[in-house]
């Protein structure tokens, strides 16, 4: 657990105020890790800049420079924290613009999917770069956050990076960068997979005659309480379904149609591929 103390004397810098920053920005207020004096966003649109002052009271700018700028820490104890939260084809115009305009204790944490850190890096002639992959469940503050960080990046700022990510639900902090495109296909992508495998279940439920509000209630519960049953007995997944697959049973009966019809391998080229799409992406940036 991070120093919950570490973003005392921080300033944080949202450069692009989409889903993601939102979703950080209301984790920090809401966990009051920082107060919205301490937050300033940037976003193109006037309509956005009003919505996002009126709902938590952060400074919002049009110009991406002026945010770096205006967080630049003042004194010794000031530190400060730029999130780069832009789509990836936005990424590239967005360093240009910020070329120069960081100070060298800034931190830059980058969430942008697949954007390596050598070339935010090179692009911003700046060394401290943290690059994370969070996920959508961080909008209710139950996401996973995979991140790494370059070397230049001191104790106190992973503590900062740490409190920061925790805001959204839990983090994993992994070896390197290939670990992060991995998890962007394992975790960042993962809610695609559960939502897709829910859906089915439901409309599975449909077609036996449930309304669809009752084949919701019984398939979200049904998940919902097999993740909690699995995290708490600490069981292998294999071993919590064999306690429940009986000789000639209904379980033994569905297994075999979802062998059959190679769920697994399905499951596995999907990440697999969602992988490959993480790696290429960072390649075009
Ligand atoms: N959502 C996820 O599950 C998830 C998970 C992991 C990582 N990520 C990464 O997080 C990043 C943000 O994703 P998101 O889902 O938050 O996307 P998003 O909602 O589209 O947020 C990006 C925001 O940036 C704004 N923007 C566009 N051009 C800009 C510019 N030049 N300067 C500043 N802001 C600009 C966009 O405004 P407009 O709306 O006007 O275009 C938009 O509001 C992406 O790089 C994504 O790869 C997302």
């Amino acid at each position: 657990m991070a120093d919950t103390n570490s973003l005392s004397n921080c300033r944080l810098a949202f450069i692009g105020c989409g889903v993601m920053a939102e979703a950080i920005i209301a984790g920090l207020l809401r966990q009051k890790l920082v107060g919205p004096e301490q937050i300033v966003a940037s976003h193109p649109r006037q309509a956005r800049r009003e919505e996002m002052h009126v709902k938590y009271g952060v400074e919002m700018l049009e110009s991406n420079r002026e945010a770096v700028t205006e967080t630049h820490p003042e004194g010794p104890d000031d530190s400060s924290v730029i999130v780069l939260a832009v789509k990836p084809q936005r990424l590239h115009g967005v360093l240009d613009e910020l070329k120069g305009a960081l100070v060298k204790e800034q931190l830059v944490v980058s969430i942008v999917a697949g954007a390596k850190i050598e070339t935010i890096s090179e692009q911003l002639l700046h060394a401290s770069v943290v690059r994370a992959m969070p996920n959508t469940p961080a909008q209710i503050g139950e996401g996973v956050t995979a991140w790494t960080a370059s070397s230049e990046v001191n104790q106190k700022q992973e503590d900062q990076v740490c409190a920061m990510l925790e805001a959204l639900g839990k983090t994993v902090r992994v070896e390197n960068e290939r670990q992060v495109d991995m998890a962007a296909a394992l975790s960042g992508t993962g809610p695609t997979y559960i939502f897709l495998v829910m859906e089915a279940l439901i409309d599975a439920g449909v077609h036996m005659g449930f309304s669809r509000h009752v084949a919701q209630d019984l398939v979200q519960q049904t998940m919902l309480g097999s993740v909690l049953f699995a995290r708490e007995t600490h069981k292998h997944p294999a071993e919590l379904r064999n306690m429940v697959t009986s000789p000639g049973g209904t379980s033994a009966e569905a297994i075999y149609q979802m062998e059959k019809g190679s769920l697994r391998t399905v499951l596995s080229k999907a990440v697999w591929a969602a992988y490959q799409k993480a790696e290429a992406l960072g390649r075009k940036i």
